[in-house]
């Protein structure tokens, strides 16, 4: 891992119009608000938060599926926020994104071998022979038998789906790589299969990983820094470890305690968090996490903590932290 950045996020905000029964529309829903960091080259960056946060909102936005509507997205060095489709094309292949749903993400009309197929004949000007050698190389990298080529994606199992999802996408030699939930709805050994496929893979490609997980678990095993994300902010980001051992804001801190650490013990029981968030379109003035903190005092009514280094590696969005 170096600390060049490989992708510097500054700002970054996607809103989605609320309509009313008469298609007209009564507001936003805030699911990326002001979302700044930087991913270094080679690290697996790892991003954390409740259901509906904005965590594929904000993995989309970044590849580009959702065009952001503010903020700065630079790659290697590029910016690449309002390029033309044009200008896309050549950036694209470096900046894939893994679905969270890969059986949807897979045509079910197409064989794997189409669908292995459809993004080389896209972006490359491979012959048809050197695209199968393609295909034949990269589906025994994600350890999948050539017979599987001529299955349809509802003949493959969850893990297998997984499989292909990743093939179809690292055919291309991309750079980073957002992997959302990529062990979510498997069984624990495939789970532990498919993460040792993805530690393999970044490896053999160089690859640098945003990893967007709910299980915290995975994500301590996987990952060099975490992000945690609340109603489309991040609240805190730190090394894993730091994270695990003395998170700083609230709703981190929150978050861990409900995971039982090894041998069943806590990793804090100093908080639970309780009720669900709030209503994304409508987000309390101020601090966004003050109607569920424990710490919440008057002055979190009226300041809206920015995103602020605690210790160098370290930052926090809380006053108290
Ligand atoms: N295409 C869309 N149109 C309208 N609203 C959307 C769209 N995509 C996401 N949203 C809204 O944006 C917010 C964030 O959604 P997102 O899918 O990014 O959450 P998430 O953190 O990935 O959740 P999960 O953990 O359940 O996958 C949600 O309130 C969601 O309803
Ligand atoms: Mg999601």
């Amino acid at each position: 891992m170096s600390d060049a950045p490989i992708l510097q996020v500054d700002t970054l905000s996607r809103h989605f119009p609320v309509r009313n029964m008469l298609g007209w529309k009564t507001g936003a829903v805030r699911a990326l608000d002001g979302v700044s960091f930087e991913v270094r080259s080679g690290e697996t960056l790892g991003i954390v938060g409740e259901s509906g946060c904005g965590k594929s909102t904000l993995g989309k936005a970044l590849v580009g599926i959702h065009p952001p509507g503010g903020g700065r997205i630079v790659f290697e060095g590029k910016d690449i926020t309002g390029q033309s489709a044009n200008e896309r094309r050549a950036v694209a292949p470096k900046l894939q994104y893994c679905y969270q749903d890969p059986g949807n993400s897979l045509d079910p009309r197409w064989t794997v071998r189409r669908s292995l197929a459809e993004p080389l004949v896209v972006h490359t000007a491979l012959t048809p022979s050197d695209r199968n050698a393609r295909i034949a190389k990269i589906m025994q990298q994600v350890g999948l038998p050539l017979t599987h080529l001529d299955l349809y994606p509802h003949e493959l199992s969850g893990g297998q789906q997984r499989r292909v999802g990743l093939a179809r996408i690292l055919t291309l030699h991309p750079r980073l790589v957002v992997l959302d939930e990529p062990t979510s709805g498997l069984d624990v050994s495939v789970q532990a299969s498919v993460l040792m496929l993805l530690r393999e893979l970044q490896r053999a490609f160089s690859l640098t990983y945003l990893f967007i997980s709910h299980d915290l678990s995975v994500v301590r095993m996987m990952c060099d820094r975490v992000a945690v994300m609340y109603l489309g902010r991040i609240v805190e980001l730190a090394p894993t470890e730091t994270l695990f051992a003395a998170a700083k804001h609230p709703y981190s801190q929150s978050l861990l305690s409900a995971i039982p650490d090894i041998g069943g013990r806590r990793v804090t029981d100093t908080f639970t968090l309780e009720g669900e968030p709030p209503d994304p379109a409508r987000p309390p003035s101020g601090c966004r996490f003050r109607t569920r903190c424990p710490r919440a005092a008057p002055v979190c009514a009226e300041t809206d903590p920015a995103l602020r280094p605690i210790t160098p590696a370290q930052s926090a969005a809380c006053v108290f932290a």
